[in-house]
């Protein structure tokens, strides 16, 4: 008997439609277009700009439009994981919202935070459930509002960070398709280098957190830059050494989309030429949970069944990894 495995059966996606280009971040901080493109390849991002709206927002509309390409009936679903590093709230988990919302009203749902990794864990996770045989339908989600915890005087992450949601559905294969391998580690030393310092445990929001805008995102973009070109490259290069994939194997690479050159270095590190490798920090920049369905979504028309695919994320904490995945259906 064949051995089953976590397949992608579907995928969806959401951005929503207030479009922040660079041109208009230079009237809010000192920066430019120039910069800002040959630094990181951006030119614009989505913002989720009407009140009242979460997260969760973005999750739903991203996980509705799947249902509705599938043609799937919530109620089949087991289980939802909503991958975020920006939650409705702190407590609540935003999945079981999300479920709800979407008629997924037989599963359990949580949310998983592993920064810009959220979803590449996500991917492992979701898949052990299926392998298990435990459940047979799993809905991950990666949705972030990213412009909730960014400071928009702040010209160093300002210029990054977009809002946006994909999500995928993860089913069994019984002919070897889905996750093949994966590679992911983490160092906590890494965590004074992107983090956002208060309105968790360790320090609680008060006026003078609020006062030293301490609830925004704070990175050391130098370091971590350092750290995603190395760590990225080398999870990368492992995944296709212990798999026996040359780079001829690789038919897409799936890169996190935090920095044009970040992708660049892991691309040229593994020998995967440009035309494989999925882009859209262009149009979307780092949405984190959010960057690689969105990727899946972008470019579902040009897979085909048998690609293989390699996953690649880095992000705070840190977190990172690789995935090798087969992908299992043609549009
Ligand atoms: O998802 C995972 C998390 N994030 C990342 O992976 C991000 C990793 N880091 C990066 O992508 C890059 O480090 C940045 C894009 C954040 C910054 O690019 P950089 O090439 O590392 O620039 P830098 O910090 O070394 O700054 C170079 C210069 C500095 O000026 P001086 O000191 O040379 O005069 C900065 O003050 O560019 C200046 N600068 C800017 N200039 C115009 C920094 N930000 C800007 C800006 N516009 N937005």
């Amino acid at each position: 008997m064949s051995k089953k495995t976590a397949a992608i059966t579907a995928v969806g996606s959401y951005v929503p439609d207030y479009i922040l280009t660079n041109e208009i971040l230079e009237t809010l901080v000192d920066t430019n277009d120039e910069w800002i493109t040959t630094r990181t390849g951006i030119k614009e991002r989505r913002i989720l700009k009407e009140e009242g709206l979460g997260t969760s927002y973005l999750a739903i509309k991203a996980a509705e439009q799947l249902l509705s390409k599938q043609n799937l009936d919530p109620k089949e679903i087991d289980l939802v994981i909503v991958a975020t590093a920006t939650p409705d709230m702190m407590v609540a988990a935003t999945a079981a919202y999300v479920a709800t919302e979407i008629g997924a009203v037989n599963a359990f749902a949580y949310d998983l935070h592993a920064a810009c990794s959220s979803f590449l864990y996500g991917m492992s996770t979701a898949s052990s459930y299926i392998e298990s045989g435990r459940y047979k339908k799993v809905l991950l989600i990666g949705a972030d509002k990213m412009s909730s915890i960014i400071d928009y005087t702040d010209r160093t992450t300002c210029i990054i960070f977009g809002d946006g949601a994909g999500a995928v559905l993860f089913e069994p294969n019984m002919e070897g398709l889905g996750l093949q391998d994966e590679y992911l580690r983490s160092d906590g030393q890494g965590r004074n280098f992107l983090k956002m310092d208060a309105g968790g445990s360790l320090l609680p929001a008060s006026e003078e957190t609020v006062k030293n805008r301490q609830h925004y995102i704070y990175q050391d973009g130098k370091s971590v830059f350092k750290f995603a070109v190395t760590n990225m490259a080398d999870a990368a290069a492992k995944i296709m050494e212990r798999n026996d994939l040359s780079h001829t194997d690789v038919n897409w690479l799936v890169p996190h989309q935090a920095n044009k050159r970040i992708i660049d270095a892991t691309s040229n590190r593994m020998g995967v030429d440009d035309s494989k490798v999925m882009m859209n920090i262009q149009k979307y920049g780092n949405t984190t949970s959010a960057t690689l369905p969105l990727l899946l979504s972008d470019y579902e028309n040009q897979l085909k069944k048998g690609d293989n695919l390699v996953f690649a994320a880095f992000g705070g904490g840190f977190t990172w990894g690789s995935i090798y995945l087969k992908w299992a259906y043609n549009s």
